[in-house]
This record gives C-alpha cells, structure tokens and sequence, in this order.
C-alpha cells in the first residue's frame, strides 16, 4: 500500500486541520439524523486537504454504510437512484444507514453526459440518505443550481506546520534517516496539499534520496511534479498494489503517462527481456486507451491504465536500487522544436510580404517557388536571399542544411570580391588623388 493510502485517517480525529470545517461536519450530520437539516453537503477545498478523507472518516465515525461513487462517472446517478430510490432501501442489508459520498462532483460539467447535474440535482431532491459531496471548485457557474440546494463547508490549504507535522509522524514510523530540514522543504514545496507532501516523502525515500539538495530540487519540477512521481514509482516498485494506486493521484493524462514511460524504461530497466515485456504492456495498454476513445467509451481506460502501469512495474523481477534519473518525453522536444519553427515560417513570411508588398497568406503560396528557387540555382537563390535578407536559419528552413551552407558560401564570396573590388578602386582613387595634388617645382612656383 502506497504511503498515502497506509496513513489515511480512519476517524475524524486523526484528520488534521480545518478543525471548524471537521465540527460544521459533526454538527450537520447530527442535525441530518436527528430530521434539522436534511440538505446534502459539499465539501470544497484544494487537491490533498481531506475532503474525501472527512466524508469516509465522518462515516466511520457515525456508524453509517459509506457508499463512495465518483461523479463524473456516468453510472453513479443510476446506482445513486436505486439506493435512494425510497426510504425502504436507505438502509443498508445491516440495518445501517447508508452515507453516500459523491466525489469530484466539479468533474461532472463539461463530461459528455450533459445530463449528469441535472440527474443530480433530481437525485437529492428525493434522497432519503445523507450525501456529502465533494469538489476543488464549486463556483463555476454551471455549479450554481447545486450550491443553492446543497449546505456548503469550505476547507482550507494545510498550512505547512501541519503538513510538517505529518511528515514527521510518518518518518518516524518508517525508520526513515531524514532530517528536519528535508521534512521542511517538502511539507513547504507541497503548498498546502498534504497529498502531494506524502508522495514527495515517499518519492524520495525510494529513490535514496532524503536529503536537502533532492527535496530542493522538487520546487524546479513544478508541473511535472506529479508524473515525475508517478513513473518513478512504476518503475521502482515490484508490488501491483501500489503501481495501480499510484496511478489514481495521477493528475495528468494516461497519454502523457505512456509517453513518459516510454521513455523511461530503458533507462530504469537493464535487463533486455524485462524492457521488452515492459514495452508490449504499454502497448497493450495504449490499444485499450485508443479503442476507449474512439468508442467513447472511457470505462476501457481503467484497463489502458492498468496494463500500463501494473503490466509496467511488474515487468522487473526486482527493484533496481539507487537513483535513476528520468528524462522528459522527446515528443515534447519535438513540440517545442515545431514551436521554434512556426516562429521561423512566421518571420520569413513577413520579410516576404514587407518587401514585396503582399499578404502573408500570399506570400505563403510563393514559399514553394522560392524554395526550388534556392535549391536548383544557389546563385539567384544568393540574389533572392540578400533582396529578403534571410538568415541562415531561415534559408535552412526553405530548403536543408546543406543548400543554405551552400548559399551562404557564395554570398560571402561575393562580398568579398565587392571588397577586394572596392578596395582596387579605393587605391586607384587615391592613386588618382594623390597624382593630381602632386606638387611639382612647378606648379609650386606658379
Ligand atoms: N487533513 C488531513 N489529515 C490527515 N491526512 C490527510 C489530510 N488531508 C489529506 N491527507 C492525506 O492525503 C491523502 C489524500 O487526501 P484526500 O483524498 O482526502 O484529499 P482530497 O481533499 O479528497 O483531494 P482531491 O481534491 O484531490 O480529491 C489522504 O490519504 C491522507 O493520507
Ligand atoms: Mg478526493
């Protein structure tokens, strides 16, 4: 079991944090068993503060069923309704009362069941059950409806003594050799997420790499932070559990996911069979995501993930030690490299169309002529290129490497001959010069 999921509060006292949110919590699911307030709620707050935590630790707390059901999951509103269906069926087969917990209800909009929130709101006008809903963000305006009929708590970023404070625990726990100092860059890097802090610890203890110069380095990754830490665990672990788990704090898509794997692989992986097993599950995996796509159907990506990142980690039959370091996909190189060259285009469409007057759009169309201009005659292509002013770069660009070294030969050539040329005629100037204000005996004594 991966670190976030071993140290999740089982009651709502061990939840740290929010403590007002935690009473409001309390306070309304007693009021909603006792008939005061029979609205559901909706627990919102930033990424890894508690939220789902809370609503599984009030359930555990109160003795009640936890049903938990994500939102923007299409069969949720049809399992929702058969549970809450009437008041015969809000218990469940023990008698308890059935909790029910509808995470990332902020995902529902913009899902292609457009239907979704309205199935929703339907849902809790009839409900016989308590539900707690969840959400990062309930202000989108498509979320107005819901927050009016719904009592809404607010939870806050974990400030970063709590988070510190967690931290500590969990090393003690796990033996780990880590000082105070390392604990302080994480909990502070993770920016109230305490989600995000678990995994950094746990990152870095796998990689060997609990010490102040590596938990620094966590601020440069920024963005890829969380697929950083995703493959790294793939890669480094050798237990399903938490090669499937890992992947459900994943933030990214499954695409960038395979395309980070894909390139990591052989750097982890030394042994020949074991890259090569590696390889045939990810593409396992990326048949299940490409076929989930077209269908529409997204439930086939659950496997996609599975064979990528479970098929992947236990492709190794042991863990590699030590650090590896991991490199970004080329295929974003290559992106950044296609933005280069728009840039490129774009310029010299526009030293096209300032020296001749006409559109870019036009200019364009003329790209092609101009290329096998400068590709079957390099010496009008040299003309061409001094009447536009084209860089080097430019002219590789419209044509290769090799024609525009070419090119640009001759025209260096060229401006020396015009050098040698103007030199000649400067000499012979001064030549001329210096002959007619040649002071005879003569003209001096005119
Ligand atoms: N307040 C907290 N007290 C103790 N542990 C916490 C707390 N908040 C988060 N954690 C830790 O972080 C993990 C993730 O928390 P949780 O799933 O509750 O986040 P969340 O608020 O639901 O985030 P998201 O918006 O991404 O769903 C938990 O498993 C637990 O280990
Ligand atoms: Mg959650």
């Amino acid at each position: 079991m991966n670190w976030v999921e071993k140290y999740r509060p089982k009651s709502l006292d061990e939840v740290v944090g929010n403590r007002k949110a935690k009473e409001e919590l309390k306070r309304w699911i007693e009021d909603y068993i006792s008939g005061k307030d029979r609205r559901p709620v909706i627990l919102a707050g930033p990424p890894g503060c508690g939220k789902t935590t809370m609503a599984r630790a009030l359930g555990r707390d109160y003795n009640l069923d936890v049903i938990e059901l994500n939102a923007s999951d299409n069969r949720s509103a049809e399992i929702v309704r058969s549970i809450v269906g009437s008041a015969a069926e809000s218990k469940s087969i023990l008698g308890r009362r059935i909790l029910v917990v509808l995470d990332e209800i902020d995902g529902i909009s913009g899902t292609m069941d457009k239907g979704g929130l309205r199935e929703i709101l339907n849902i809790i006008k009839t409900a016989k059950n308590p539900i707690i809903m969840t959400a990062n963000d309930i202000y989108k305006p498509s979320l107005k409806p819901l927050r009016e009929r719904c009592k809404v708590i607010n939870l806050r970023p974990l400030p970063t003594n709590t988070i510190l404070s967690v931290l500590k625990k969990i090393a003690q726990e796990e033996g780990l050799d880590v000082d105070e100092e390392t604990l302080k860059l994480i909990a502070k890097h993770a920016q109230g997420d305490l989600r995000a802090a678990i995994n950094d610890l746990e990152s870095l203890a796998l990689g060997g790499s609990l010490s102040p110069e590596e938990a620094k380095k966590l601020d440069s990754r920024n963005v890829e932070k969380s697929i950083f830490d995703v493959i790294k665990m793939i890669l480094k672990t050798t237990k399903y559990d938490i090669a499937l788990s890992t992947l459900w704090d994943l933030k990214e898509d499954l695409e960038t996911l395979e395309e980070w794997l894909s390139e990591n692989i052989p750097r982890e992986y030394k042994k020949i069979e074991e890259v090569a097993t590696a390889y045939d599950y990810l593409s396992k995996g990326d048949m299940f995501l490409g076929r989930g796509k077209r269908r529409q159907n997204y439930n086939l990506w659950r496997y996609a993930s599975a064979l990528m990142g479970t098929g992947v980690a236990l492709a190794k039959e042991e863990k590699y030690r030590g650090f590896t370091p991991y490199v970004r996909p080329k295929v974003f190189t290559k992106l950044l490299q296609n933005k280069s060259k728009r840039e490129i285009l774009k310029r010299i469409l526009s030293k096209i169309s300032s020296k001749t007057h006409v559109s870019t759009k036009r200019a364009r169309e003329d790209l092609i002529y101009l290329s096998t201009i400068l590709e079957r005659d390099p010496y009008l292509g040299a003309e061409l290129v001094r009447f536009f002013e084209f860089t080097e770069e430019e002219v590789e660009y419209l044509t290769d490497k090799n024609t525009a070294k070419k090119i640009f030969k001759i025209l260096k050539e060229r401006e020396k001959k015009k050098e040698i040329k103007k030199d000649k005629i400067k000499k012979k100037e001064e030549k001329k010069e210096s002959k007619g204000k040649q002071i005879t005996l003569e003209t001096f004594l005119q």
